[in-house]
């Protein structure tokens, strides 16, 4: 377990530790108070949110917490040790913690074979499309907080040494940069674009392309609209993996790993 190593860790294990430290901005969190936001929106920063992710960080490079954090870092090791082949991918990056924590995993453990895909429109979430009623009246796409440029998570990756040609950016929708990205395989995907639409084009568009034995994450399965597409996509294509939630209790976050192709269906998502 990531958290019992003690004083066993090594190196390269403390590095981690650190890195995470650093991009859920633990080490500093009562700095984060007082800070303004665009939306409006109170922060409130203390460790126990920031345990379980469920606050909007006004200064960290990522808002998933540090259960998640920990439970990502469980399966890139898993997927090291198990040789799980393909690269990992983040569909919805923000400020780009997530993905700066899995090249700074690679880095760590020397591996140059394996490229970080960070996808997302550097504009935020899209307008709700009439073709997924699941989404209408929602409101994300109006909140600044969530659009953060390529410049600044470009910015982000050279703070912590880290940007290099084993990180590769896909601007724009996810509908129009996934099917055609140039990835050949996936180790693990991390979905983290909040809506139906989003959830659902990047199940449809990376599916095939996870190993067997690859992770899929889905950050925001405690709302609604994204356990939707994924059960719709799971029932439409047979997909009978066993959804596991991480963390304590409400968990906002679930995985699966995949261990069998999906069946051919007709790719469409529930429009009624
Ligand atoms: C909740 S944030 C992601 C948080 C991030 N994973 C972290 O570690 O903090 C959602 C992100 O998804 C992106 N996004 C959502 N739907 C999208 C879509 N259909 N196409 C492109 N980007 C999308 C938004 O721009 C935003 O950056």
């Amino acid at each position: 377990m990531i958290e019992n190593m003690g004083n066993e860790q090594s190196a390269e294990q403390l590095y981690l530790e650190l890195l995470k430290k650093a991009i859920l901005f633990e080490i500093w969190i009562e700095h984060e108070r007082n800070f303004p936001s665009s939306d409006n929106y109170v922060f409130n920063p203390v460790p126990e949110k920031r345990e379980t992710g469920s606050d909007w960080p006004p200064i960290a490079h990522s808002m998933i917490g540090r259960e998640r954090m920990n439970h990502l870092h469980q399966c890139l090791e898993s997927v090291i040790r198990e040789n799980v082949p393909g690269d990992f991918i983040e569909t919805g990056v923000w400020r780009g913690g997530s993905c700066i924590f899995m090249r700074g995993f690679l880095k760590a453990h020397r591996i140059t074979d394996r490229t970080v895909w960070v996808a997302d429109s550097f504009e935020g979430l899209p307008l709700p499309d009439p073709n997924y009623p699941v989404d209408q009246g929602g409101v994300w796409h109006m909140y600044d907080f969530l659009r953060v440029s390529l410049e600044t998570v470009i910015d982000n990756f050279k703070r912590y040494s880290l940007l290099d040609d084993q990180v590769s950016f896909l601007k724009g929708w996810f509908k129009d940069t996934l099917p055609k990205a140039p990835i050949q395989k996936i180790a693990l995907a991390r979905l983290d674009g909040d809506m139906y639409s989003s959830t659902w084009d990047s199940l449809s568009n990376l599916y095939d392309k996870i190993s067997l034995g690859g992770y899929i994450i889905i950050d925001d399965y405690i709302l609604p609209c994204c356990a939707s597409a994924v059960h719709d996509f799971r029932n439409q294509f047979g997909i009978d993996d066993a959804i596991i939630k991480i963390g304590k209790e409400p968990c906002s976050a679930a995985y699966w790993r995949k261990t069998k192709e999906r069946s051919k269906a007709v790719l469409k998502p529930h429009t009624v």
